[in-house]
């Protein structure tokens, strides 16, 4: 069977188990994964089905210029985290920290019922990155993004 004869047939099943369109291109392309060299910042987080996410980012201070996602997990976890690592990139520390469930969800647009924690996963470690990243270098928080919640 051809490349693209298994990707049809994963497309398929995915499809057919409730995942959209944008979601199974997410899971597909597999774009930022692996982990950046010298990041500034580098978190993982082990979610309640034993999956782990680790994130990766470089920053120019202020900006998220740079990121990466490694994920041992299902198919919604992969695309999950790549989505957040698409929406993460370029932004600010602030704009990071306010990419919750509904933005990312938003952004893939379905997921089966049950992968719904593996979506929650991606923004908990994009979530905690940003705090470890905050308390390690006090001076880049603001006001608005220390002190915000998991
Ligand atoms: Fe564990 Fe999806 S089943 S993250």
């Amino acid at each position: 069977m051809g490349k693209k004869e298994a990707n049809d047939d994963v497309y398929k099943i995915l499809s057919e188990s409730g995942y959209s369109n944008k979601a199974i291109e997410y899971f597909q392309a597999k774009e930022n994964m692996g982990v950046i060299d010298n990041a500034d910042q580098v978190t993982d987080l082990v979610g309640p089905c034993g999956d782990t996410m680790k994130i990766s980012f470089n920053t120019d201070g202020d900006t998220i210029n740079d990121a990466k996602i490694q994920v041992l997990g299902c198919p919604g976890a992969v695309a999950s985290g790549c989505a957040v690592i698409n929406l993460t990139k370029g932004k600010t520390l602030d704009e990071a920290a306010k990419i919750d469930l509904d933005v990312l969800y938003k952004e893939v647009e379905k997921l089966p019922d049950k992968k719904i924690h593996c979506a929650r996963l991606a923004i908990k470690t994009l979530q905690k990155a940003l705090k470890e990243y905050e308390e390690k270098s006090p001076g880049k928080a603001t006001g608005e993004s220390a002190g915000r919640k998991l």
